[in-house]
């Protein structure tokens, strides 16, 4: 795949990843998952192409793409920001994607969440607990939620698993499966 350039930052060791780190759990901001990343949360949940993932808060939209590419499955991005929203509609269509993955601008607070058998969140612990009454009621038994870096509040993981990015930065992964 791409990068895509104009709307990545960096990710890199030092003072720059720290700020990051700061600005993420300050608020919900555009951050996006290194891409390895992105691609050991979707092999944890061992998606497959009957997977319909969803990616809430879906930035450049980044991981439908990837789980659509890759794993050959469906995939939703909901996402609030328009200009995200246009970015990865661009994208979506230069990979001629665009019967795999519906992108929603919506806010994920309020999106219906039952056709998912994936969930990923790269989100502040503190908005993943605000979602885990919705993805609690909402999901059907044997789906998978996996949290980057940030878990989710209340609910004991199946696995946690260290994981590092292509810069060799390290991160976390939780594993959460629907009983
Ligand atoms: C840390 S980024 C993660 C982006 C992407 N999931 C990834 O891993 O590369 C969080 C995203 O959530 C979006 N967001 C924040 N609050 C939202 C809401 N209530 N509904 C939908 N999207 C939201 C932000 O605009 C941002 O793009």
């Amino acid at each position: 795949m791409m990068p895509f350039p104009s709307l990545f930052r960096r990710h890199s060791r030092g003072s720059a990843f720290d700020a990051q780190r700061a600005a993420l759990r300050t608020a919900a901001e555009f951050y996006p998952a290194p891409l390895a990343v992105a691609r050991e949360m979707l092999e944890l949940a061992e998606v497959s192409a009957d997977d319909t993932v969803y990616d809430l808060g879906s930035g450049d939209g980044r991981i439908p793409i990837l789980a659509a590419q890759e794993f050959g499955c469906r995939a939703v991005g909901i996402e609030l920001d328009p200009k995200l929203c246009k970015y990865t509609l661009a994208r979506i269509a230069e990979y001629g994607l665009q019967e795999r993955i519906s992108l929603r601008q919506e806010n994920f607070f309020e999106a219906d969440l039952r056709p998912a058998t994936v969930i990923t969140l790269y989100l502040l612990g503190a908005v993943n607990g605000q979602l885990q009454p919705r993805m609690a009621s909402h999901l059907r038994s044997g789906a998978r939620v996996v949290a980057l870096e940030f878990p989710v509040p209340g609910w004991r993981p199946e696995r946690v698993v260290p994981v590092r990015s292509e810069n060799d930065v390290g991160y976390t992964l939780y594993l959460y499966r629907r009983r």
